[in-house]
């Protein structure tokens, strides 16, 4: 029988399938819910169809229609294979972090729009410059999923030449997002912040990402970009010129620079750390004297996408594990069979194992057996388990090396902040228990999205800050380091 290749973002997922196989076979096995029953009138299971085709009956036209969706979107429920196609589910933006933290601001005339950014999603608020209320908020995922979920298949695909489309959707999306909170708040736009990685921010500013896809894979141009909203292609007017912050070094954006002027970490006497575990995995480490950072290649495995029963925290995902009487118990989202493991019930799952002496120092799995069943029919095989040790040394010797720069102990770390989406559902103590953080669990704290407070904060600073804060940052390249390696191996040792 024919196949075809469906391909899921912002999980990384890709599976074969049979000819005319219906969507919402496929979906469900992802936790993607069907509140109408398929009936086609909630419009809940809704997927924008990145690449490829599905066709589209008269029925499912007009329910389309009905539901006011525009042309790229269909009805899983009433939709069916028949071709490779790439799919962006609607249900998994719902888990987008916003943020809505207090911060201290001067306040201003008019309304201001922040924007984060990130390789997979993006976040938008529309912001009531003289009280930092947040008016409206907007997400998606980030549309150039469909050129690859990581920075590295972005850089390619501008290689390739999609360089010019790349920016055009990422420019107009945002555009959209804006028009919308306009739309449910007509009020005059002063100003736009964006924040987000290097490769986000020079995609975005239509600039050259070859550099960074050949030794030394660095580039120079990490300035602050600026551009008029037509220049953009945006129906609206913005009174000053949209600011896309700047970068701080290569490989860490001004997503990370954000993340610095959230935490304070740049006006504090003693040490701080914040850990930026997203698709990238981002270091810092600082005070008001000097700040150090790095970026490291921890993610996929915490976002599900190189574990073998991996997804994102949808429904039908373990979100969590617990030891009860020497038995491990799961909780599932949304109360149902499990399906699958989101990367904060991994470090439960890994730190569980080990104190239950089922995997060994080297991540082995004692028995000699491939995998180990963690809640029914949910398994880790062990090439999850050494996918995990990979993500949680990027990040252990990160911090390492990183101190090391500042002629500092781990120790002399006052507290750690971890951010972004996955970093907000961890078990702190089992994070501890990995050794992914080798310190005690009290100096380490969740903070949400500090790339999206910084933007605000940006809203309502003037550049000065962003100058003061590059100042005294350096970035370091952890590779660099001559006791690199040594330390990486170290790191995915289980002590
Ligand atoms: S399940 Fe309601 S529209 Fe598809």
């Amino acid at each position: 029988m024919k196949k075809h290749t469906i391909r899921l973002h912002p999980l990384g997922k890709e599976l074969q399938v049979n000819d005319q196989t219906p969507l919402i076979d496929v979906l469900h096995e992802f936790g993607i819910e069907f509140p109408c029953g398929g009936k086609g009138t909630c419009g809940k299971c809704k997927v924008r169809l990145l690449d490829g085709e599905i066709e589209i009956s008269d029925v499912h036209k007009q329910k389309i229609k009905q539901l006011g969706l525009a042309y790229d979107w269909r009805l899983s429920c009433f939709s069916f294979v028949t071709n490779d196609i790439t799919l962006e589910i609607e249900q998994f933006n719902h888990l987008i972090l916003a943020d809505e933290s207090d911060f201290d601001f001067k306040p201003q005339e008019g309304f201001g729009i922040a924007v984060d950014l990130g390789t997979t999603t993006i976040v938008a608020q529309l912001i009531d410059l003289s009280s930092a209320k947040v008016l409206a908020v907007e997400t998606m995922l980030n549309p150039q999923v469909k050129f690859g979920a990581d920075l590295i298949s972005r850089i390619q695909a501008s290689l390739d030449g999609h360089s010019n489309e790349m920016t055009g959707i990422i420019r107009s999306s945002i555009g959209v997002m804006i028009n919308l909170m306009l739309k449910k708040h007509e009020v005059p736009l002063h100003k736009v912040v964006l924040v987000g990685n290097t490769v986000m921010q020079l995609i975005f500013s239509n600039c050259d990402v070859s550099p960074l896809s050949y030794y030394p894979f660095h580039t120079n141009n990490l300035g602050l970009k600026s551009f008029t909203a037509e220049e953009l292609g945006w129906n609206f007017q913005v009174m000053e010129n949209v600011q896309f912050y700047p970068s701080i070094g290569s490989f860490v954006g001004s997503d990370i620079l954000a993340g610095i002027a959230a935490t304070g970490l740049h006006c504090q006497d003693n040490y701080t750390a914040l850990i930026d575990l997203g698709t990238n995995g981002e270091i810092v480490i600082g005070n008001k004297n000097h700040i150090v950072c790095a970026s490291t290649a921890a993610g996929p495995a915490f976002e599900g996408g190189c574990i073998s029963m991996g997804m994102r925290a949808v429904t039908g995902a373990i979100s969590s594990l617990n030891l009860i009487d020497g038995k491990i118990e799961a909780s599932v989202i949304g109360n149902t069979t499990a399906k699958g493991i989101c990367g904060s019930a991994l470090i439960d799952a890994v730190a569980i194992l080990r104190k239950l002496d089922l995997i060994g120092m080297f991540g082995e799995i004692n028995s000699g057996e491939q995998q180990i069943q963690i809640a029914w029919k949910v398994n880790l095989s062990q090439k999850d388990i050494n996918e995990f040790q990979l993500a949680k040394a990027a990040i252990a010797a990160g911090l390492t090396i990183l101190a090391k720069n500042l002629a500092i102990e781990l120790s002399d770390i006052e507290k750690i902040y971890i951010a972004g989406g996955f970093g907000n559902y961890i078990n702190i103590e089992n994070v501890v228990e990995t050794g992914m953080i080798e310190l005690p669990a009290e100096k380490i704290h969740k903070m949400g999205n500090t790339a999206l407070i910084g933007a605000k904060i940006f809203l309502f600073s003037d550049i000065k800050l962003t100058g003061e804060i590059l100042e005294i940052t350096r970035h370091i390249n952890l590779e660099g380091d001559p006791n690199f390696q040594d330390i990486y191996v170290d790191k995915m040792l289980f002590q």
